[in-house]
């Protein structure tokens, strides 16, 4: 159980941190709500008492004799500010110490994860970037805000991220994970590409995204900017992560090929679908009346990851491919998986054995990360950021000495 001190700024998104609360005390962790005065205008101390289940305060003189405004930032595990307003940003980017959570930021020698929530102006404003900018040059690690519905009827960039994606961010800082990206661009494909026959009817795969997002999720906790080319994800992407959405295979190629350029390195992990039908009917295709089925004539799609590899100039980026893998009668499933590491030419592949129906939309797997000198790292069953994880630290390795 880790203490986690959970600072509140006043936002209207204020009233999101409330579920933050519930999601950190179900993850068996203590939390330490410190709101700032103004944030009690959107959500009341009554509110944050109930949920953690201590007393709150805002200043500094409360409980003097406990010295709350340099206890609580010295004992905490993670100090975590969402939402953060653009002056609660300034104000610990000046080292300004005018209320408890101040205070407390100075005082804190544990990871601090800031979640900014505000108008888009605010955001785009010459001082915030400069005052997230320095926050990030100290180590805090400053989520982008989402793009979305806004206070009021307006729309943009500025939404809190989502409550979940805030958790996912701090539990992978409690974790300790090393920032070993930090001024690294990754590119992470995610998903199943779509290949429509008609309007409502496509040729899909079983691929959740659910890997791809955990690699885009575990590089931005290791420090790297990320973009995410997602591949009809249904399920919430990372905070802080650029996603571009893409629904077939030509799509995906198309925008890889376009983010890639100055990357320092990319992850395949996608399904793309092999084959597309050779030709899109743009109305429904109807059912005739002597019950005779329409034969669907396929051709193939481009192999995605081999062109990222012929495409590459020099050592840069590191590229990564995976393969999901079944043994017969021909090989096991290394023995298949060596063979493609080499066809593929990439530098890593990741080898998921996929008998019996195994990986596909859970949460946990196992898997070899098979390096292009042929040596075989196995990552024991467990969740799939542990996964994601362990290639991070075969790229930063692999990034390392290139640069030496
Ligand atoms: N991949 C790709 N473009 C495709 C198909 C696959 O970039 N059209 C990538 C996947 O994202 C993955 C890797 O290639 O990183 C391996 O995919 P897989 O389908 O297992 O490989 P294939 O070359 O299609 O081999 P197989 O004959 O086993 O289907």
């Amino acid at each position: 159980m880790s203490e986690i001190v959970l600072g509140v700024s006043g936002g209207v998104a204020a009233y999101k941190a409330a579920l933050l609360v519930r999601l950190f005390t179900e993850a068996g962790h203590g939390v330490q709500v410190v709101p700032t005065d103004s944030s009690l205008e959107f959500v009341g101390r009554a509110t944050w008492e109930a949920l953690s289940g201590r007393p709150v305060h805002t200043g500094v003189f409360s409980d003097v004799h406990e010295v709350p405004h340099v206890r609580i930032g010295q004992h905490a595990d993670l100090v975590v500010v969402a939402p953060a307003t653009a002056n609660t940003l300034a104000r610990a980017a000046a080292g300004i110490a005018d209320d408890l959570l101040t205070n407390t930021l100075l005082t804190a020698r544990c990871p601090v994860l800031m979640a900014p929530a505000m108008h888009t102006e605010m955001w785009e404003h010459a001082a915030t970037q400069a005052n997230v900018r320095t926050l990030r040059e100290r180590g805090v690690v400053v989520l982008d805000p989402a793009v979305g519905r806004l206070t009021g009827s307006d729309s943009g960039r500025g939404r809190l991220p989502e409550p979940e994606q805030i958790l996912a961010a701090a539990l992978s800082l409690l974790a300790g994970h090393p920032r070993d990206l930090v001024g690294r661009h990754v590119v992470v494909s995610a998903g199943g590409t779509r290949e429509y026959l008609d309007p409502v009817r496509y040729l899909g795969n079983r691929s959740s995204g659910l890997q791809g997002i955990a690699l885009a999720e575990a590089a931005v906790a290791r420090g790297a900017t990320v973009t995410l080319v997602g591949a009809n994800l249904a399920l919430p992407t990372p905070a802080g992560v650029e996603v571009v959405p893409v629904v077939s295979t030509a799509d995906l190629r198309a925008a890889m090929l376009e983010r890639v350029i100055g990357a320092d390195a990319v992850v395949m992990a996608a399904a793309p679908a092999d084959f597309r039908p050779t030709k899109y009917v743009d109305s429904k295709i109807k059912k005739t009346l002597d019950g005779t089925a329409p034969v669907i004539e396929l051709e193939e799609n481009p192999d995605v990851l081999a062109e990222l590899v012929r495409e590459r100039t020099g050592v840069a980026p590191v590229i990564v491919g995976f393969a999901a893998e079944t043994g017969d009668t021909n090989g096991s499933v290394l023995d298949h998986a060596r063979a493609k590491l080499a066809r593929k030419g990439c530098d890593l592949l990741v080898v998921n054995d996929v008998s019996d129906g195994r990986v596909f939309g859970l949460g946990e797997t196992e898997a070899v990360v098979l390096t292009a000198d042929g040596a075989a790292h196995e990552v024991p069953h467990g969740p799939k950021s542990v996964l994601a994880h362990e290639v991070w630290r075969h790229v930063a390795d692999r990034l390392g000495r290139a640069a030496q």
